[in-house]
């Protein structure tokens, strides 16, 4: 399974030219990514990147990728960056690793998004991987009712549960809410979900990316294969 993520990212890294400002996923599969790309940075290529989370900002500095933030660049080149699942529409679940937030402001700041994945994540229907909303912690109780409710709304409903770090304490994420992981199992309308959770106040953002991917590397046993999305980026519906 490694293996076909590090080809995954070997082949997004084919897309990188010198000169480009590149957004850094995080998780497993984006870690093969930094690396590489960091192999190609000591033999001369010329990039600088904008890291999703401060576990990518370590490994980015750790194999001498130059870092730069948003605000101090006006957009990037593409970001390349894993998903916990990927429908044929090319929306996706992300969050997994609890970066979600920053790479959703990532993704959105470039001009392309390329998922590299094994193939294991692509699937019919979102939602068998548990959905993950980041949430403020302050009146989680009228957050977590508020979710339930959209949930109804948009056909879907399932168990929730703050999520735990390996020490059992509540995870924080890096901008320092935490993640209520909702257990939907199937995701009949993405976008609708969507955009009922992003007006609820409290949830800081979720782990839906819909129309942000423009293509998805996705690396099997039968080889590699790159699915372009059909619409142009931004467009949800
Ligand atoms: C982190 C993410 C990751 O991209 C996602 O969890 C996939 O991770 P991996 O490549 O380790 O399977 O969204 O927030």
């Amino acid at each position: 399974m490694d293996q076909l993520k590090r080809q995954a990212a070997a082949r997004a890294l084919e897309e990188v030219r010198d000169g480009m400002q590149l957004g850094l996923g995080t998780g497993s599969t984006a870690k093969h990514f930094v690396e590489l790309l960091g192999e190609r940075v000591a033999a001369g290529l010329k990039v600088i990147g904008v890291p999703t989370s401060e576990a990518t900002r370590a490994d980015a500095e750790r194999c001498g990728v130059p870092l730069t933030t948003l605000d101090e660049i006006d957009h990037l080149d593409i970001t390349v960056d894993g998903a916990d699942e990927i429908d044929p529409e090319l929306n996706l679940i992300k969050g997994g690793g609890g970066a979600l937030l920053r790479e959703k402001i990532v993704a959105a700041a470039s001009d392309r998004m390329i998922v590299i994945a094994d193939d294991s994540k692509w699937v019919p229907t979102l939602g068998k991987f548990p959905l993950p909303v980041e949430v403020i912690p302050f009146g989680l109780g009228a957050t977590r009712r508020a979710i339930e409710k959209a949930f109804a709304e948009c056909g879907v409903s399932g168990q929730m549960a703050v999520r735990k770090a390996k020490d059992g304490h509540v995870f924080v994420t890096d901008g320092g809410h935490w993640i209520v992981d909702a257990q939907l199992g199937r995701i009949v309308n993405p976008p609708g979900l969507a955009k009922a959770l992003s007006a609820i106040p409290g949830v800081v953002e979720h782990g839906l990316f819909i129309g942000l991917a423009s293509s998805a590397v996705l690396a099997g046993g039968d080889g590699i294969r790159v699915i372009e999305r059909r619409k142009p980026k931004g467009d949800q519906e």
